[in-house]
């Protein structure tokens, strides 16, 4: 197991190894690679069909294929300091048996996955191919054996986890309310939960994929506010730490 310093360490030196993982999972040199990574957001934009996806999960089940993991390794490695912040504040909360919905390319899931405080971590996705690419990121890191993949929740089997970290994927759900509730219902009283949300398609639907229906919105914040209380932390960033109220 390694100390907190180190993990980050390693995380701001070199996104714990994604470029070379990148190259040797999906076969390609660096020079694809630095390609591939500079156009990702726009390449992940123009993937979206707009009004005429029917269901919003279908996008990342049968749409994005190995792009998300391009735009997700481009912006863990461009705002690295932003997401050693969202490293630090796991590492304030996280123990024992921890949920990663939404994991993407694995940097929070390893991250925990490397902590002596924390016993096992179940890393769930919708896209498969994150959910490979992870497993053998963290069987080149070592850590595979404190790590289980899944497709849903419900897949993991766990009645109660200690922690839950959802980041940035709940403005990607047709419903973040009714995850939220799921959330609740396998928390016990001193579990943690690490969320943040982003209900924004930018500027200039830079983000596409993203759900801001007022009133979709709107039935996640009573959600939130009714059944979660926030718990202080010092670091400065969105995301927000809750435990579950009765
Ligand atoms: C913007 S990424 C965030 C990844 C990671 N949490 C991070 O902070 O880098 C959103 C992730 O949510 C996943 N996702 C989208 N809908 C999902 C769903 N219904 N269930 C599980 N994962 C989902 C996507 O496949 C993607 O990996």
């Amino acid at each position: 197991m390694k100390d907190n310093n180190f993990i980050l360490k390693e995380f701001l030196d070199n996104a714990f190894n994604v470029k070379s993982h990148l190259m040797e999972y999906l076969a390609i040199n660096e020079c694809d690679l630095e390609g591939f990574l500079a156009n990702a957001k726009m390449n992940l934009a123009n993937l979206h069909p707009g009004d005429a996806l029917s269901d919003v999960s279908d996008f990342y089940t049968e749409i994005v294929g190995d792009r998300h993991l391009a735009d997700l390794a481009a912006w863990h490695i461009t705002s690295k300091d932003y997401i050693a912040d969202t490293l630090k504040l796991q590492q304030r909360f996280s123990r024992d048996l921890v949920l990663d919905f939404g994991g993407g390319i694995g940097t929070h899931a390893l991250a925990n996955a490397m902590s002596s405080k924390v016993e096992h971590v179940f890393f769930v996705d919708i896209n498969e191919t994150n959910r490979n690419f992870v497993e053998y990121r963290a069987k080149e890191l070592g850590v595979e054996k404190k790590l289980t993949f899944c497709r849903t929740v419900k897949d993991a089997q766990i009645s109660k986890f200690d922690t839950i970290i959802c980041l940035d994927v709940l403005e990607h759900l047709a419903d973040p309310a009714s995850q939220i509730e799921v959330f609740y219902e396998i928390m016990d009283y001193d579990s943690i939960a690490l969320f943040n949300w982003y209900f924004y398609k930018g500027e200039k639907n830079e983000y596409p994929f993203h759900i801001d229906d007022e009133h979709v919105v709107e039935r996640f914040f009573k959600t939130l506010q009714s059944n979660f209380l926030e718990v202080f932390h010092p670091i400065l960033i969105t995301t927000r730490a809750y435990k579950k109220i009765k």
